[in-house]
């Protein structure tokens, strides 16, 4: 690499220009602890930064892409923003920090088009809007358990009593996988969450391992699952093999067990802080559409990585191929050149565009199971619970990273009798 410039000791390439070098770490950017709160630090980035594309020496070294008109662009130039490793296979995903070679392949996730759309095909017809309302009946009868199991007590961690067993129970039933092993696949993602890549490479030997023998049992004994349905279907005129069916796996593995979760505690934990706003929702349950995509807007989640393919000129920013780029889709809402006072949770905002789900070939395949879950998520809390509120003794924990996540999140509130 030809050394120019450094930051704390941090080396910074020659084509980077030293006036778009940012000091900026996802895995604990100091903005984070200053505002407490993942979210406003991304949007205190933008304003004292500005909004566009940087360059970080961190966790390897990489670009940012936080402005939501860059983004908009990005996510659609594949040719330049390729999905695809080729430095470590051909196939394998964009990792930050890279893994060194090591990278696990994720379809149709770091595939690029025209293969990409063959991978992507039976994955839009398995989460197909009238596929996951059949799913409606069998969330409502889980949502309705577990906040009749919660109300009576004016108290809980909300994290573990329903975000997470709600739409990861929804998705484990979907995909066949033994729920008994909730945790255990729980703490796998986290240690995929990790910037150590020896804490992933040991969260993707073991989801390997327990997909791989999950898709060996359906080769035998099909089920009605998902893993048996994409087994029978068509990639280019044939099924798909084993090793593309750990790479369908373990797309699915890590999509169905953590964003929802977070789009549960993000959006819980603000309402906690508007009890107005919990009243008027209670009293008009009409709301609960545009409550959604607030909560959808406000608190994106996931900071996709992808690998320049070829050099190019972008935003003012001169890439080489081989650089990592991430796409901090969150900061990209809290863009006020498109949302106007982004920070404010505001349900009756009217613009929609926002970029929660991506946008371009990669739009996430699960965005209409994530809406119907949250809708029926909280068609059956307003209809239950009375307001609830941050538990003042003890707030929310966060996890940065390229998954923004809140580790827990104690509520309180008048038992329900
Ligand atoms: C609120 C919840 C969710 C959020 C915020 C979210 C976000 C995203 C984002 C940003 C992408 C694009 C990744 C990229 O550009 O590289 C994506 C892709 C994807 N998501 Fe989701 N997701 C959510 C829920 C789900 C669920 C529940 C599933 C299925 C169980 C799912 C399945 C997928 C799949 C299969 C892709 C890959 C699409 C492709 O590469 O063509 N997602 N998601």
């Amino acid at each position: 690499m030809n050394i120019e410039t450094t930051i704390e000791g941090m080396p910074i390439p020659a084509h980077v220009d030293p006036r778009l070098v940012v000091d900026y770490d996802v895995y604990g950017d100091r903005r984070f602890f200053e505002t407490g709160d993942l979210h406003e630090g991304l949007y205190k980035l933008g304003e004292e930064v500005g909004r566009g594309i940087f360059w970080t020496p961190h966790n390897g070294g990489h670009w940012v892409i936080n402005s939501h008109a860059l983004m908009f662009d990005a996510v659609r130039n594949y040719e330049v923003f390729s999905s695809n490793n080729k430095a470590a296979r051909h196939g394998a995903m964009v990792m930050i920090p890279s893994m060194g070679g090591d990278e696990p392949i994720f379809a149709p996730q770091s595939l690029d088009p025209p293969e990409h759309g063959t991978f992507r095909k039976p994955l839009m017809k398995a989460f197909a809007p009238a596929v996951v309302a059949r799913m409606e009946a069998g969330i409502r009868e889980l949502a309705r358990d577990m906040i009749a199991a919660i109300a009576p007590l004016g108290k809980a961690e909300f994290l573990s009593m329903v975000a997470e067993p709600l739409p990861v129970t929804v998705f484990m039933k979907m995909m066949g996988m033994p729920l008994e092993r909730i945790h255990e696949f729980r703490d796998w993602m986290s240690n995929m969450a990790s910037d150590d890549p020896a804490n992933r490479a040991f969260a993707f030997g073991n989801i390997d391992k327990a997909m791989g023998e999950l898709i060996r049992e359906r080769q035998a004994k099909p089920q009605d699952d998902l893993i048996s349905r994409l087994l029978a279907e068509d990639v280019g005129g044939r099924t798909p093999t084993y090793d593309e069916m750990q790479a369908y796996c373990l797309l699915l593995f890590t999509a169905g067990l953590d964003t929802l979760v977070n789009a549960f505690t993000f959006g819980t934990y603000q309402i906690a802080k508007m009890p107005e706003l919990q009243e008027r929702i209670r009293a008009d349950r009409s709301l609960i559409n545009p409550l959604i995509e607030e909560i959808l807007r406000r608190f994106a989640i996931a900071m996709p990585p992808r690998r320049v393919a070829k050099d190019a000129e972008f935003g003012g920013a001169t890439l080489k191929q081989g650089d990592l780029v991430m796409l901090a889709l969150p900061a990209a809402n809290l863009d006020p050149t498109a949302f106007d006072d982004p920070l404010t949770f505001n349900i009756d905002r009217e613009e929609q565009t926002h970029m929660t789900f991506n946008s371009g070939p990669h739009r996430c395949v699960g965005s209409h199971l994530a809406r119907l879950e949250m809708r029926v998520f909280f068609e059956e809390w307003f209809e239950r619970m009375p307001n609830v509120y941050p538990d003042p003794a003890e707030p929310p924990t966060y996890r940065p990273g390229l998954n923004l996540t809140i580790c827990k999140l104690p509520l309180i509130w008048e038992p329900v009798a």
